[in-house]
């Protein structure tokens, strides 16, 4: 049976990680569930947006330190661990939103990072706690928090292992927005409802212009944009979207 429950409502694809008597801390079969139901939604057309949700204690507390304690050095190279499985998330091109509650610590911080935006509820806590196990963050971490939130936190939170509240991450940039924990679900249905309800093309070209800020220097991320945006006019929805403007009614997209 799949570690991550599914259901799937008004074009989004609501995945929810379950391995709760473990705070979802994510050994090998549950990054491997994960990435098969993206990978899986993401050659769905009828999905136009994914939300990632753990529960309300934790998103997840990080990977299974019972499931690595017995590794050694070989074992990590012969396998690529799960940070291989992790980095497939990059591949994805419909838009995937961390729904978090509780605990994203370590590898839960990671995969948060690893999607496209964190929405938090009000008792989130994020942090790379890894440190304090002798170990660095191995699923992305020192590279995808420094590059969210800048060296001088990234460093303060690798460093120090700290846990960092809702608020702080929201202030320093990790999180796009915050509500309360009991309005979770509901806020990212909506932000990924809002999503699926446009071109899905469109939206696939503007991830993909976005993400190519986190790759370039400025220079080579302006020519990729002011070619995606010409491709968009290759689109019959970006005709639509503007003749509908003109004609004061609403879009009806082809999704082509
Ligand atoms: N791995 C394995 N099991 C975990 C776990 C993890 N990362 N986090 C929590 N659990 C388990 C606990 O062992 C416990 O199981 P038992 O009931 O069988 O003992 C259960 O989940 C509940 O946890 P706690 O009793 O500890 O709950 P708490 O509320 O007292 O504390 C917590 C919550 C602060 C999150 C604490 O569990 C904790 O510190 N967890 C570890 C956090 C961590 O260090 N994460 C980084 C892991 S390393 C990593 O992620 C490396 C990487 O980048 C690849």
């Amino acid at each position: 049976m799949s570690l991550v429950l599914e259901t799937c409502e008004k074009g989004v694809a609501h995945l929810t990680l379950n391995r709760p008597e473990a705070l979802n801390a994510l050994n090998e079969e549950l990054i491997k569930d994960i990435v098969e139901a993206l990978e899986r939604h993401d050659k769905n057309p009828s999905i136009g947006c994914i939300v990632l949700y753990g529960t309300e204690r934790a998103f997840v507390a990080g990977a299974d330190i019972k499931a690595m304690l017995p590794k050694n050095f070989v074992s990590f190279q012969e396998e690529e661990m799960f940070a291989f499985e992790i980095n497939r998330i990059e591949t994805i091109k419909t838009p995937i939103i961390a729904a978090v509650a509780g605990y994203a610590l370590g590898g839960g911080c990671e995969l948060a990072m690893a999607c496209d935006m964190i929405i938090a509820a009000n008792n989130a806590k994020f942090g790379q706690p890894e440190i304090t196990l002798a170990t660095i963050p191995g699923l992305g971490g020192s590279q995808r928090l420094t590059r969210a939130v800048g060296k001088a936190k990234a460093m303060d939170l690798i460093l120090t292992g700290r846990h960092m509240d809702a608020q702080e991450a929201e202030k320093c940039g990790l999180v796009s927005r915050i509500v309360d924990h009991t309005e979770l679900k509901s806020e990212a249905a909506k932000m990924a409802e809002t999503i699926a309800s446009h071109s899905r093309p469109a939206v696939r070209i503007a991830k993909k212009a976005v993400n190519v800020a986190m790759e370039t220097t400025l220079a080579q991320g302006l020519s990729t944009e002011k070619d995606l945006f010409a491709s968009t006019f290759a689109l019959e929805d970006r005709k639509e979207g503007m003749t509908a403007f003109s004609e004061k009614r609403k879009p009806k997209w082809k999704n082509s």
